[in-house]
């Protein structure tokens, strides 16, 4: 992200259609993340997002389908884009942490894929 370096103090900024590559119609933010909870373990199925670690650190691990990759968003200055169709789980978060997801669609229990194996069979026969 676009890191503004300041001895006052540092400034990182996100605009739609620019450093985030699609119209936001969603913030949210996760907080007061107990130690060794995870969160999300779903996919969308046309939200896509942005996630940046504001405050602490946390882990993504993002999965196709065929292979994981895990990013450490450890710097409030990294910003991690998720497709849709990809399945997501956050861990490790670290106290104090604050995570701010940027959604490119609005709260639709719908888009969710909460299942993993439904997860393949739709990524499998190319349905998302
Ligand atoms: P969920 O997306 O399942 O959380 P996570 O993936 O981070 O573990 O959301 C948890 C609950 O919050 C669920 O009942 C739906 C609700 N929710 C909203 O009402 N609006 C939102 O924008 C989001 C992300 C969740």
């Amino acid at each position: 992200m676009p890191k503004i370096l300041d001895i006052r103090g540092n400034l990182s900024f996100a605009e739609d259609l620019n450093q985030i590559p699609f119209k936001i119609q969603r913030t949210y933010w996760l907080y007061d993340v107990p130690g060794g909870e995870r969160r999300g373990g779903h996919a969308y199925r046309e939200n896509e997002e942005f996630v940046i670690a504001l405050s602490g650190s946390f882990d993504v691990v993002l999965d196709d389908g065929r292979k994981k990759q895990r990013f450490q968003m450890n710097r409030s200055y990294y910003g991690l884009y998720i497709p849709k169709g990809i399945w997501r789980e956050m861990e490790n978060f670290s106290t104090n942490s604050v995570a701010l997801e940027l959604g490119s669609a609005p709260y639709s229990e719908d888009d969710y894929i909460r299942n993993y194996d439904e997860f393949l069979t739709l990524k499998s026969s190319g349905k998302i």
